[in-house]
């Protein structure tokens, strides 16, 4: 029998560092240890009791696809989300048409990334970045160029920085913001300066606005659909995941005036038929939670950014303070961040509970930056969060000891 080929972008596909660690949790689980999970933005926020009821709600007698680019009551209702100005990054004049609904936010960046970049081309981004650039990137053929962002600069990125990363292959830009994994949020002027340089060097730029409604201390976070003179360029990358805390729901859009892009959008979405059809009922009904539950749900998310980022700094980890979404990226005090978040999981425990962390190293294109830092994400409660820095205070005494450092 001839034997069976795996093509290189199987063989060679990353695996998600936010993820990797998961069989030494499992393991960790089996073990009896409670395990914190901070590596993943899986967020513990109860998801609106609307959506929940939109769920038990449904009862057609046949549970049939939806059209490809979604249902249009649906896109009309998001349409009017995106242009109500009292909405964070709200105010863009956005039309159903201007809409491709997705499996998530993650089909609508495959989606932006093949309708923006042939194999051999460019995908510009930040580092640290958020993973999933680089995986789907990776299945499209499409390399990543990064920026590189720094701690010491509160990860913002220069624009000038941008300017001389474009290479002859660029095609777009993709940043998020608020971002992961750094939280920060780019304000209209850094906006601005990268759209110019967008128009200037003909670039789309690929906004990841995912974490929109996620912003504190008065940040705002502008959608680059409020943009003048940008339609072309802007793509936007929404999902109800974070904003409703709705993960399992799988139902994302690509937002841009681009009627060509948004056409390329439509008839990939097309080959994979539709979006999931009860999930958007569900979303539709989502967006008729109240500005209390956002209000809510931004205070908590402050209140933990405050107690891990006091926490950790409180054990010598000197953190930036995110302006938005809900992760950060630590600097550990350790040789390599990696073989800590190992050993957490695999060799210690204090009273019979441990913490998962994201070793950073998978955020950055450029190989050795992140080797001693972490991502960790405020989605567990205050007192979980403050017991979970109690451990990696007690964890780092521990594994400099057993390093002989
Ligand atoms: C920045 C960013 N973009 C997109 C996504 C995709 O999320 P989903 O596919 O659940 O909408 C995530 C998920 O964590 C994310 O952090």
């Amino acid at each position: 029998m001839p034997a069976l080929h795996l093509s290189q972008r199987g063989a060679n596909a990353p695996a998600s560092p936010i993820r990797r660690l998961a069989p030494l949790a499992d393991a960790a689980r089996e073990r009896g240890l409670v395990v914190h999970s901070l590596n993943i933005g899986q967020p513990d926020i109860a998801t609106p009791p609307g959506m929940i009821e939109a769920y038990r709600r449904y009862d057609e007698r046949v549970l049939a696809y939806s059209p490809s680019d979604g249902f249009r009551p649906y896109r009309e209702k998001l349409a009017a989300y995106y242009t109500d100005v009292s909405r964070e990054g709200g105010g863009a004049p956005v039309g159903a048409g201007d809409i491709v609904v997705t499996v998530g936010g993650s089909e609508a960046l495959l989606f932006a990334i093949a309708a923006t970049c042939d194999p051999g081309d460019e995908l510009l981004v930040c580092e640290p970045f958020y993973t999933n650039y680089a995986g789907f990137a990776h299945m499209l053929g499409v390399s990543v160029r990064a920026v590189t962002t720094h701690a010491k600069d509160g990860f913002r990125l220069d624009p000038e920085a941008v300017r001389h990363a474009i290479g002859p292959r660029t095609r777009a830009l993709c940043l998020p913001t608020p971002g992961n994994p750094t939280g920060v949020v780019l304000d209209r002027g850094e906006l601005e300066a990268l759209a110019a340089i967008c128009r200037e060097r003909g670039l789309y730029f690929v906004s990841d606005e995912v974490y929109r409604e996620f912003v504190y201390d008065g940040a705002r976070a502008p959608s680059i659909l409020s943009l003048a003179e940008f339609d072309e360029h802007a793509i936007v990358i929404d999902s109800v995941s974070k904003r409703y805390s709705a993960c399992g729901a799988r139902i994302g859009a690509l937002v841009t005036r681009n009627k060509v892009l948004r056409e390329a959008a439509l008839r990939f979405g097309q080959a994979r038929l539709s979006p999931a059809t009860v999930d958007q009922y569900a979303a539709m009904a989502a967006l008729d939670t109240p500005p209390e539950y956002f209000r809510e749900v931004v205070r908590e998310y402050r209140a933990r950014r405050d107690a891990l980022v006091a926490g950790l700094r409180g054990i010598g980890v000197p953190c930036t303070t995110p302006d938005g979404a809900f992760y950060l990226v630590a600097p550990l005090p350790v040789d390599d961040a990696d073989a800590f978040c190992r050993f957490l999981l695999e060799r210690f425990e204090l009273d019979g509970e441990t913490v998962m962390l994201a070793p950073a190293s998978g955020f950055y294109a450029t190989p050795g930056l992140g080797k001693t830092e972490a991502r960790l994400a405020y989605v567990l409660d205050v007192p979980r969060l403050e017991k979970s820095v109690r451990i990696l205070g007690a964890a780092f005494k521990a594994y400099r000891g057993a390093s002989g450092a």
